[in-house]
């Protein structure tokens, strides 16, 4: 067992004890398979700001922020009140009121793309809503994914999100699918062709080859499921101009993203005008509040007013949508958004200091607020190129930082830091002090 490993454990007992009080009635004993590492992950009791506090009484500088969902900061009192002044007037009602409406004119102020939104619990249903939407608008059932990103679990889209490095996968320009998950219909996933991020020949060559067949392109303008990859200068406009020469619908998921990387965030910092957006995570406050939109045109296919289905009883609910709007409005203003954008550039210039003093085969992929170490010595442009990082750096990288009091980033080398509007300097230099300590560890043990 690795020494950090072995202090992990030291340090969490409690949470270990209730991991398997849990495992006996929860599958992995966790809410979704991400959240679950071994020998068993962090259980909470409590958190605050930037800060989560374990059974153990330990405190983590926390740069996971639930897979980034929490921009607000834990426990923020502003997103607090909202809720709590909602739900003194109820929490659901079947019916619409104002809140809804409010919080769509925020979105809409920062999305003009969005002429119209619906409100969804969750990513995964903003994409699906948003992928049967196109198919609805375009009667074609194909959808082009990029390898490696993930658009949530829904079944046409559970498709080479993350390729096991041995896997046979095709070239990296033409990469083979590769469903995920057991118990998907071939049918859901014979439509769905996956392309190269950050290659443009790959989408050409796909369209080409579907020519007809194709409803939409799904993408995260900024790849955030495969460590945290830009796309490359002229990548983005090109992938536009291809689309419309292609007459095929373009998603932007902007599920972690949105409304962070800029006010209206990947859509306004690439300026690039998709057919559809899909949010989450920053526009719930950190409740389950996920929204799809785009063109009137095509919003207008939605039930009542077309054919295609969107229902749900907890749809844009008054608890997560004034938790949603107090998020937008009062606390990621544009001062904070800036704030965090700025103080994300700082963390990962003094990561990328460490890595080059250290002499470590890694480096800093990042945008704004979100970015991560890649232990790969070459910047990756692709997720085959950050498929090819050093795991078992990684994984001493991972305890390490939990075992001094850090949560690093979410569970998985392919995610992200996450910095809040409640991280400070201080706790970025704190965080760099320990990086340091923790890298030169994994140098000594693993170089
Ligand atoms: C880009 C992207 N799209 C969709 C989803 C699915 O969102 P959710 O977990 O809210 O269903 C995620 C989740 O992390 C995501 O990162």
């Amino acid at each position: 067992m690795s020494k950090f490993l072995e202090e992990y454990t030291k340090r969490t007992p409690t949470s270990g004890k209730e991991a398997a009080r849990a495992q006996a009635i929860i599958p992995g004993g966790v809410g979704s398979a991400i959240q679950f590492w071994p020998p068993y992950p962090l259980f909470v009791d409590n958190s605050e700001g930037a800060y989560v506090w374990d059974l153990d009484g330990n405190k983590y500088i926390d740069y996971s922020m639930c897979y980034a969902a929490m921009i607000s900061g834990h426990a923020n009192p502003i997103v607090t009140k909202a809720i709590q002044e909602q739900a003194e007037k109820g929490v659901l009602f079947g019916l619409s009121g104002t809140v809804a409406t409010d919080l769509a004119e925020e979105i809409q102020r920062r999305y003009p793309s969005m002429e119209m939104m619906r409100f969804t619990q969750s990513g995964v249903e903003a994409t699906m809503n948003a992928v049967r939407l196109a198919r609805a608008a375009t009667e074609k059932m194909g959808v082009i994914k990029c390898e490696g990103m993930y658009h949530g679990a829904s079944d046409t889209l559970l498709v080479s999100c993350g390729v096991p490095s041995n896997t046979p996968a095709g070239p990296g320009w033409m990469p083979s699918p590769h469903v995920e998950s057991a118990g998907i219909p071939a049918g859901s996933t014979d439509h769905t062709y996956v392309v190269q991020f950050n290659h443009i020949e790959s989408l050409e060559y796909c369209l080409n080859k579907h020519a007809g067949e194709i409803a939409c392109f799904i993408i995260e303008p900024c790849m955030t499921n495969g460590g945290v990859i830009p796309p490359d200068p002229g990548y983005l406009d090109a992938v536009r101009e291809l689309t419309i020469k292609h007459n095929v619908l373009l998603i932007f998921d902007e599920v972690k993203v949105g409304c962070r990387l800029a006010m209206g965030g990947a859509a306004e910092l690439y300026n690039i005008k998709p057919d559809i957006v899909t949010l989450a995570k920053a526009i719930g406050g950190g409740t389950p509040l996920g929204a799809f939109g785009g063109r009137r045109d095509l919003m207008s296919l939605i039930s009542p007013l077309g054919p295609s289905i969107h229902f749900g009883t907890y749809n844009a609910n008054p608890l997560t949508t004034a938790a949603g709007l107090a998020c937008l409005k009062e606390v990621m203003t544009e001062e904070a958004t800036k704030r965090i954008n700025e103080l994300g550039k700082k963390y990962a210039a003094g990561l990328e200091a460490i890595i080059n003093k250290l002499g470590l085969p890694a480096c800093v992929t990042h945008e704004g607020p979100l970015g991560g170490i890649q232990f790969v010595p070459e910047k990756p442009h692709t997720y085959r190129q950050a498929n090819q990082g050093n795991k078992a750096m990684w994984t001493e990288y991972w305890y390490g930082m939990l075992s001094k009091g850090v949560i690093p980033m979410g569970s998985g080398w392919f995610e992200e830091y996450s910095i809040s509007v409640a991280h400070t300097e201080e706790d970025i230099n704190e965080t760099l002090n320990i990086t340091e300590d923790v890298l030169a560890t994994v140098k000594k043990n693993l170089m």
